[in-house]
């Protein structure tokens, strides 16, 4: 397998007991998972892989997410429209200013 050239890490909002408590995961980002695999394959993001995660420990500015290598924090990312904005930005090679927290 070859490394992912980026990877995203969408918040689920995981405790260390496992039960996904917080806001991201009430706000539904544990169904942007499925959602932004199919965009990757749609438009042929072979490179980039995406993972859900425990709290990020930013739940004042979720749901969040974050994209390495670049260390692009993003949050109030609540639609799919918000999501195809930070895709187009990933493709591009530039940043969702809109989303962009820290
Ligand atoms: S629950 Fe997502 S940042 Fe804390």
């Amino acid at each position: 397998m070859e490394a992912p050239t980026h990877h995203i890490l969408v918040c689920c909002s995981f405790r260390a007991t496992g039960e996904p408590q917080g806001i991201c995961h009430k706000k539904g980002s544990a169904d942007f998972l499925a959602y932004i695999e199919n965009e990757l394959v749609d438009r042929g993001l072979d490179n980039v892989q995406v993972s859900s995660t425990g709290c990020l420990k930013v739940c004042d500015r979720g749901p969040a997410m974050v994209i390495y290598p670049e260390n692009i924090w993003y949050g109030g990312v609540e639609s799919e429209a918000d999501i195809d904005a930070i895709l187009d930005a990933l493709e591009e090679g530039t940043v969702a200013a809109d989303y962009l927290i820290g």
